[in-house]
C-alpha cells in the first residue's frame, strides 16, 4: 500500500530514512522561510472554477522549443539520490521514463550519465550542469551529455556557494554525502586526466579535488557566453528570481529559465518562487519558455503556475520521498498521483487543455 498525499510520502520517508539523508532532502537555508514562502504563495492565489464547458476531451500536453510532452511536469535535478534509495537515479529515470517524463540528471548525482541515459531508452532527458571551477571538466560533462543523448543544458545559476543549512551543519552530514555525489565527476576523462592518482587507487584524492573545483564563485553573464559557443543544444538557467536577469538571458541567447530558490535551500528570505513568476513572465513576453519549481506539491500546484505564466514546472522533493518509501515504484507513483491530480483539476475546473489556463483562472485571496 503506497501513500497518496504528499504529507504522507514525506511522513513514510521521514520513518526510513536516518537524520542525515531525511534532513538533507526536507531542509532548506537558514530558519527555512523561504523554503514555508513557496508554500504559502500558493495557498494566496485560489481557483475560480468555469462551469458547462463540456471537459470530455482533455489535453494535458505541453510544447516546449518544439518538443511536445505528454505533461506539463519534469523532474527536477536533485544530487547524490544513493543516499534515499540503493537504485538511486536509475529508479527516478526509469520512472520518468515509463511515463515519458523528462528527467533532468544532476551534475552531482550518484550514477553517472550515462548509466542513467542507459536505462532510459530514448525518453526525454536534460543534463543539470554544476559549472566547475575546472573548464576542461565543466565543457567535457557538455560533450558526454550532448553523446548520452540529453536534449538540454540546464545551468544552475543559483549555487556560487553552498547555502548556509542549519540541519545539515548540525547533522555533519556533507561529508557523508560527498562519496555519493561524484559519479560524473571519476568517469569524467577530463577530471581523471588532472589526478595523479585514478579514483579507484585513491577516491580521497579524487574528493579533494572535487572539492576544490565543485563551486565556481566567479561564474558569470561571459561564461553563459562561452557555454553558448560549446553546444547547439537548448541552454536552461535555473535559480532565476529577478525580472532583470530573465532580461538579461533573453539578451544573451538563452533558451529558456527555470524560475526557482532551489527549494529555499540557497537564500532564505529570499522571494517565493511564484511570488516572482509572473514578473518574470511579463519581462519575457513568451520570447523563451519560463519554467518554474519550488513548492510544487499537487496538481492545484501546477495548474496555478501554469495559470501565472510557467509553461511546465520541475517536481522535486515529492519524487524524492517517493525514491526513499519504494524506490522506482515510489517514484512512478508520486508522479501517477500528480498527473491524475492535474487532469482532475484541470477538468474541474472547466478547462479542457493546457493552453486554455490564464491568469483568469485565479483570484488573490483577500486577507
Ligand atoms: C535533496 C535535494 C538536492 C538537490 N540537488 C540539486 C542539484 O543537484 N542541482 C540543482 O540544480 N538543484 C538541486 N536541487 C533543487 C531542485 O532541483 C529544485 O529546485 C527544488 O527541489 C525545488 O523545490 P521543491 O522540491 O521544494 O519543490 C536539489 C533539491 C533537493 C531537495
Amino acid at each position: 500500500m503506497l501513500p497518496v498525499s504528499f504529507e504522507e510520502w514525506e511522513y513514510r520517508a521521514r520513518e526510513r530514512l536516518t537524520n542525515g539523508p531525511f534532513d538533507y532532502v526536507a531542509g532548506g537555508a537558514g530558519g527555512e522561510e523561504t523554503m514555508r514562502a513557496n508554500r504559502e504563495a500558493f495557498h494566496r492565489w485560489r481557483i475560480q472554477p468555469h462551469v458547462l464547458t463540456d471537459v470530455a476531451e482533455r489535453d494535458v500536453t505541453v510544447s516546449l522549443l518544439g518538443h511536445t510532452f505528454p505533461t506539463p511536469v519534469l523532474l527536477a535535478p536533485i544530487s547524490a539520490q544513493a543516499i534515499f534509495h540503493p537504485d538511486a537515479e536509475l529508479a527516478s529515470a526509469k520512472a520518468a521514463a515509463s511515463l515519458n517524463i523528462p528527467f533532468i540528471t544532476s551534475t552531482a548525482a550518484s550514477r553517472s550519465m550515462e548509466e542513467i541515459a542507459a536505462v532510459m531508452g530514448n525518453s526525454p532527458r536534460w543534463f543539470q550542469l554544476y559549472w566547475s571551477k575546472d573548464t576542461d571538466v565543466t565543457t567535457s560533462m557538455v560533450r558526454r551529455a550532448e553523446a548520452a543523448g540529453y536534449t538540454a543544458i540546464v545551468v544552475t545559476v543559483d549555487f556560487p556557494v553552498y547555502g548556509w543549512r542549519e540541519r545539515e551543519v548540525r547533522n555533519a552530514y556533507f561529508p557523508a554525502q560527498l562519496q555519493q555525489s561524484i559519479a560524473n565527476y571519476v568517469s569524467d576523462p577530463a577530471f581523471r586526466a588532472k589526478l595523479p592518482k585514478t579514483p579507484e587507487q585513491d577516491i580521497q584524492q579524487a574528493i579533494g579535488y572535487f572539492l576544490r573545483i565543485f563551486f565556481n564563485e566567479t561564474l558569470s553573464w561571459k561564461d553563459i557566453d562561452f557555454l553558448r559557443t560549446q553546444t547547439k543544444l537548448p541552454i536552461f538557467l535555473k535559480g532565476i528570481l529577478r525580472p532583470q536577469d530573465a532580461q538579461q538571458a533573453v539578451a544573451h541567447g538563452v533558451d529558456g529559465i527555470i524560475v526557482s530558490n532551489h527549494g529555499g535551500r540557497q537564500v532564505d528570505g529570499a522571494i517565493a518562487a511564484l511570488d516572482a513568476l509572473p514578473g518574470i513572465c511579463e519581462v519575457v513576453q513568451r520570447k523563451i519558455p519560463v519554467l518554474m519549481d519550488s513548492g510544487i506539491r499537487r496538481g492545484t500546484d501546477v495548474i496555478k503556475a501554469l495559470a501565472l505564466g510557467a509553461s511546465a514546472v520541475l517536481v522535486g522533493r515529492p519524487y524524492i520521498y517517493g525514491l526513499a518509501v519504494a524506490g522506482e515504484e515510489g517514484v512512478a507513483g508520486v508522479l501517477r498521483n500528480l498527473l491524475a491530480d492535474i487532469d482532475r483539476t484541470l477538468a474541474a475546473s472547466g478547462r479542457k487543455s493546457i493552453s486554455e489556463i490564464d491568469s483568469s483562472l485565479l483570484v488573490q485571496e483577500r486577507r
